[in-house]
Formats: C-alpha cells, structure tokens, sequence
C-alpha cells in the first residue's frame, strides 16, 4: 500500500511518519520538498500532478495555515491552504478510488453553550481560520471521494513550541500569571491523533462503509487556565524552577487578551462517534500532557 502524506514536518504530520510506517510504504512530503514534486498548498493546481505521479492508495492530509491570528489578514492565502487545496486532493482522490485522510477543528463551530458539539451540530465559524477549515471539510465531501475527517481541538507535540512550554518558561519566570478560563476544550496530542489515524485507516481499508467526518481529541475537558495550572502543578511537583505560587495563577476572560481572531469559548467535542465507529477509547488529557511533561521536563 502507498499512502502520500503531505504536511510531513508539522506538528501532527511529524508523527504521522511514525504512526503510518507499518501500514506501508510511505512518501512523505513538504512544501518546501527538493525535487520536481509539488507540495505547496498555496499553489492547489499543482497538487493534481503530485497525486497522479505518486499514484497513492491513500492520502493524508496533515497540512493547513494554522496561525488563526495571522489568518485574518490573509484570508486568500488561507482559503487556497485551507479550503481549495484539499478540494483538489479530494477530486484526485475520487478519481483514483484513493482515501483521503484530512484534519479539521472545532473552530468550525460558534463556540456558544456548554455542551459538547456532536459531528452534525450546525457549524458557525468565527474567523478566516475556522470559515476556510469549514470549506475544505465541504469540499471533501462534496467530490464524492472515500474520507475520513476528524475535527481536533488544541493540538500540541513534543517537537516545536506549545503551550504547556510557554507556561513552564513564564512560571519560572513571573510571579504572577494571566490565564483564559472562559474557553473550553480538550489539549490533544499529535501523537494520540496519529495513533487514532492509523488505526481508522486500516480499519477503513476493508470497511469503506466507516467514512465520514469523526470528532477526536483526548477525553475530560478543561479550560486553558486548567491546562496552565496542571502544566504548572506537574513542574512544582517534580521540583523544576517555579517562581509563580499557586494562588497567583490567575483566572481571566478572553476580553482580558484582545486578538485580531476571535475564538469559540466552547470547544468541547463529542467523540462517541469515533469511540463506537473504531472500537477505541480516548486517554483523560492529562495523560498525554503529562507525557509530554515527562520529555520535556527531563
Ligand atoms: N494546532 C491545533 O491546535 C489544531 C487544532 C485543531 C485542528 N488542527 C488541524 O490539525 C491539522 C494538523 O495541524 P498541526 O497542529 O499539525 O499544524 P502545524 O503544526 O501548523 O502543521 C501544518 C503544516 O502545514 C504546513 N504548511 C503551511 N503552509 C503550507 C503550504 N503552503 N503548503 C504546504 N504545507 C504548508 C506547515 O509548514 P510550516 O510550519 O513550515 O509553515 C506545517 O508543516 C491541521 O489540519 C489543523 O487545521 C490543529
């Protein structure tokens, strides 16, 4: 079995490479990739030649503009990223029988209530991030290819920045912290994602009745306050540098840090689906950061 993977060096996509490999040989690429194959999401037309020269049985989509702030002030740029370029890989799917993996994410939705979104609650984005990340879930399955969609919420990994690095760097720092804690949602690891991906596509090879769009991220939710304190709570415990106390851990609301995106306060995801469809059961999130932790903090 071929499987393309495109966004190869990203967060998830970075351990997609590992989580794919046993499922069979595949052909990881970049946008920045030597060699005449075109991977560049801002250029989608390009995309139709990589899939035909590659001739994959699946495609895994692992690439997006993500930077939800900067993508308010390039939302053309962002649309072809986001929204036209799996459209493209989605028609080359379906006229190759191909499968297409792809990644979404709760800001799909308007954020409102306290209930956990379920995969066909009524979409409302509130950016140019959330709008074009909705228009490429349509466009998939709009081509009528062979797909797995799974909306994600607050994606971290080992490799690169992530919040819980930023907490330990300004807890070790300040003696008093500002957190969000009127948003809602569940940190999930990129390795959980591609663990759960591998698993769903090889499930997928021999019943094709299983596609569809699948929320997945770790079980429990929190807020990023929660997620501040526990990262914080971890590092005291294991006797790394905290300068910030307890109690100076301060809640806030998302007014408190003016950004040009908004953001949904409720990003809660129903996961039943993904749970029954596959037959897996998705790890408390405090499970995943505090592997993380256990890397990071050693
Ligand atoms: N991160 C989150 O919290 C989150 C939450 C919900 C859903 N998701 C979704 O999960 C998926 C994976 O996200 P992630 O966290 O792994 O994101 P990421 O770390 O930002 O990775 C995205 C990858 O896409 C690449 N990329 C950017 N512009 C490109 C272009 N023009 N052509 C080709 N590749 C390009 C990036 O390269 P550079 O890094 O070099 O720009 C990066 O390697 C995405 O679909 C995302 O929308 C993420």
């Amino acid at each position: 079995m071929k499987i393309l993977l495109l966004g190869k060096n990203g967060q998830v996509g970075w351990e997609l490479q590992r989580s794919l490999a046993p499922l069979g040989e595949v052909v990881a690429l970049d946008f920045d990739s030597p060699g005449p194959l075109s991977a560049d999401f801002s250029r989608p037309e390009s995309l139709a030649a990589t899939v035909r020269a590659i001739a994959p049985q699946i495609i895994v989509n692992a690439a997006a503009h993500t930077a939800v702030d900067k993508a308010e002030s390039e939302p053309d740029l962002v649309r072809a990223i986001n929204a036209t370029a799996p459209g493209v890989l989605a028609r080359e799917a379906a006229a190759s029988g191909a499968w297409l993996m792809h990644y979404s994410t709760d800001y799909v939705f308007d954020g409102s209530g306290d209930r956990p979104w379920v995969e066909d609650s009524p979409t409302g984005p509130l950016s140019v991030y959330g709008r074009t990340k909705l228009e490429g879930e349509q466009a998939i399955r709009a081509s009528g290819c062979r797909h797995l969609i799974f909306r994600t919420s607050w994606v971290y990994a080992v490799r690169g920045g992530n919040f819980a690095k930023t907490m330990l760097k300004l807890a070790a720092e300040r003696d008093r912290l500002t957190v969000i804690d009127d948003q809602i949602g569940a940190p999930t690891g990129a390795d959980l994602l591609a663990d759960l991906t591998a698993h769903a596509l090889r499930s997928a090879q021999t019943r094709p009745e299983l596609a569809g769009t699948y929320h997945a991220v770790a079980s429990g939710e929190t807020s990023w306050h929660g997620y501040a304190r526990h990262v914080i709570g971890v590092a005291r415990a294991a006797g790394r540098p905290v300068k910030v106390a307890e109690h100076a851990i301060e809640p806030v609301p998302t007014s408190a840090f003016p950004t040009p995106a908004r953001r949904p306060h409720n990003s809660r995801l129903d996961t039943r689906k993904l749970q029954h469809t596959f037959g897996l059961s998705l790890p408390p999130w405090q499970a995943g950061v505090d592997r993380l932790l256990a890397e990071v903090l050693t």
